[in-house]
């Protein structure tokens, strides 16, 4: 089994910050996933370095564009140490060897008739470096950048993108997992049912000189995102024209790409069309995640709201920051940075949960069985079997929502245990076992289990926090290579009689101001503005009275479907228990597959209301932006369907 696993090459116009990270911390997850199942992986990222915006900020630098690329881009690959992320390569679009292959590449397909000349005149984002069309604006300015981009006109060499549109809709349409999450599929869909124009991959000398000479014709440079895309395939060694290298028939077969949503448009659209020009098969599969929001702004360079990824493994450590960014992010959407976020996540789930269940556990061992291993109880309790079913059903659980690209959720399939351990010590009071000496074999079995536990979360988290599981299997005396397959089940592991030894704490409890958190990750004019007195920025208190005659339930989705002619109205069965038909304006934010399967939080005592013909019997929360983005309300571990939400 092989895998390749690739990041976005990241532009060098600024330092790496949060959203750079989050990338290469998932990807890097995903390859440390992929070798703990048993796969030969590979995971390749690395730096974008031509193009104008690499040039306009190497002339505000008062520098060559080489000397500034070679700045950032060291910056690039300093930083993903720090927070353990460890690329098997890292690509550099100024080595000469990726030049090359562009350089035949265009050669090829300027040679097959797939590339022509032609005049052009359109509307130019300087920022994301490509002719915008007008349905692209919103309010005639770019969304991201938001600035108007600027009317272009020149003669310039053309991509015949338009070729292989009705193969890319094919493929995609036959592909379900091609793009994911659904919602990107989609957006992509819906984009290529309109004609798709050919793409202009060249741009002036006289404009633009920081860039991959066109081989065909010296009076122009190679676009960026054609020079860029290359990269996935110029790092295992392709060529186009020469011997294909052994890299590229293991791992381009199996690449998966993971992006955010920027940068969409040129993998699902450019790139496969490119791919298909050149005689190569598609990637497997795209992952495309949302934004890192700083106050509901988008973290950007260029608008400077960043949190630097040194600031954060300063105030929390690798394992913690990694822990954070993959923990509080649903795979996807779009998540927001702030201080407190991220001192809640550490201390109630690093330090509270999993350290305590660490020291609790090894304090145990030391105190009642002279820190030595206990051997395996030959009795099982329901306590016990609750417990090893759980663990064991976890691996399974964490293995299938990590090849969805649902870290979120496999790291809640880890602290379902982590929770369930702690409260199996509460259940068992081992501190009473060990005031009888006949209920020994009780005591070394609950010890015994635990470390098991212990043992048996480390096992998938060698991929989320790979120190923090290294010290507990070291602890643990566990020197074999961590496998989900062959250590996943539960028992036969632990060496009973050996020595645990086990000092400090996993996760101290942090107070604000132990932490470089206190420092502002995130800066003061980045901050929310808190309202001035309670109830000013949301209305009149209302009484408790009040507020107790809204019957709030937890509901189950148990079906959802599109309303036709409505764009914002989905039909959605819930149970709770009871099943009951609601309609929501949610159809814009989630699609009706997306839906089914997750718990919400209900208003169940409105009267009945008509909307678009369908009777709603009732309403479903959800939290609103300023931008007008809805994200739904749920609670925060699973519960019965019909629970008062009180
Ligand atoms: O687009 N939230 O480079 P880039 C989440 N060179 N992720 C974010 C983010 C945020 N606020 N900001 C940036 C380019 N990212 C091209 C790519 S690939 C052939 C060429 C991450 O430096 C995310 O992965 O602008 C996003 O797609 C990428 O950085 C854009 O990086």
């Amino acid at each position: 089994m092989k895998s390749y696993i690739t990041t976005p090459i990241f532009y060098v116009n600024a330092q790496p910050h949060l959203g750079h990270a989050y990338t290469a911390v998932v990807a890097d997850t995903y390859h440390r996933f992929k070798k703990l199942c048993g796969c030969q992986a590979r995971f390749q990222t690395g730096t974008d370095e031509h193009g104008e915006k690499i040039a306009a900020a190497a002339v505000e630098n008062g520098i060559t564009p080489q000397a500034y690329t070679d700045k950032i881009s060291a910056m690039f690959r300093d930083c993903w140490p720090q927070l353990s992320v460890e690329p098997d390569n890292f690509i550099r679009t100024t080595d000469q060897a990726h030049k090359r292959v562009v350089g035949e590449v265009l050669q090829k397909l300027y040679d097959a008739g797939d590339i022509v000349f032609s005049d052009y005149s359109g509307l130019y984002c300087q920022g994301c470096e490509r002719f915008m069309t007008e349905k692209e604006l919103v309010d005639g300015l770019c969304p991201d950048h938001r600035k108007a981009p600027q009317e272009v006109t020149e003669s310039n060499y053309f991509f015949k993108m338009s070729k292989y549109q009705d193969w890319l809709l094919k493929h995609i349409e036959a592909n379900p997992e091609f793009i994911t999450p659904v919602r990107y599929r989609n957006e992509v869909l819906s984009f290529l049912r309109e004609p798709l124009e050919d793409l202009c991959i060249s741009r002036p000398t006289s404009r633009l000189t920081w860039g991959i000479p066109l081989p065909f014709d010296s009076n122009y440079v190679t676009y960026v995102w054609f020079d860029a895309l290359l990269n996935y395939l110029s790092g295992l060694g392709y060529s186009p024209n020469g011997e294909v290298s052994a890299d590229f028939n293991d791992y381009w077969p199996v690449a998966e790409h993971v992006i955010a949503k920027d940068i969409l448009k040129p993998h699902a659209i450019f790139w496969p069309t490119m791919l298909r020009a050149m005689g190569v098969a598609p990637y497997q599969r795209l992952h495309v995640h949302g934004y890192w929001n700083i106050n509901e702004t988008k973290m950007s360079k260029s608008i400077g709201n960043v949190v630097k990824p040194r600031d954060m493994v300063a105030a929390y450590g690798a394992d913690a920051a990694r822990y954070f960014m993959l923990r509080e992010m649903s795979f996807g959407l779009d998540a927001s940075f702030s201080d407190e976020a991220g001192l809640n996540r550490y201390n109630a789930d690093l330090a509270n949960d999993l350290g305590n269940l660490c020291s609790r556990t090894m304090a145990m061992v030391e105190k009642f069985t002279g820190g030595l291993i206990p051997a395996p109880p030959t009795v099982e309790t329901a306590l016990d079997a609750e417990l090893r079913i759980a663990a064991s059903g976890m691996i399974q659980e964490f293995k299938r929502r990590m090849d969805d690209f649902a870290f979120h959720q496999a790291l809640r399939a880890v602290w379902g245990v982590i929770s369930l351990a702690n409260k199996y010590i509460v259940e068992n009071a081992p501190w009473e076992l060990a005031k009888d000496a006949a209920k020994r074999p009780r005591l070394d079995a609950v010890i015994y289990n635990l470390l098991e536990v212990l043992r048996l979360v480390a096992l998938p988290l060698h991929a989320v926090m790979p120190q923090t599981a290294a010290k507990i299997w070291e602890t643990l005396h566990i020197t074999a290579y961590p496998d989900l397959l062959v250590q996943g089940q539960w028992g036969g592991i632990l060496a009973a009689g050996t020595a645990v030894k086990f000092s400090g704490s996993l996760f101290p409890r942090l107070a604000k101001k132990d932490t470089a958190a206190d420092k502002n990750l995130v800066k003061k004019k980045d901050r929310p503005v808190k309202p001035q007195k309670a109830g000013a920025a949301h209305g009149e208190p209302v009484s408790f009275a009040d507020f107790q005659r809204y019957d709030l339930r937890v509901a189950n989705i148990v079906a959802a479907e599109k309303i036709a002619k409505s764009k914002r109205l989905v039909k959605l069965t819930v149970a709770a228990p009871e099943e009951r038909t609601i309609v929501a304006g949610i159809a814009e934010h989630y699609s009706p597959e997306e839906l089914v399967g997750r718990q919400v939080i209900i208003v169940a005592n409105l009267p009945p209301a008509k909307l678009m013909g369908v009777v709603s019997q009732g309403m479903v929360l959800a939290g609103k932006d300023t931008g007008g983005h809805l994200v739904l309300a749920t609670v925060a571990g699973p519960i019965p369907a019909g629970s008062k939400v009180a």
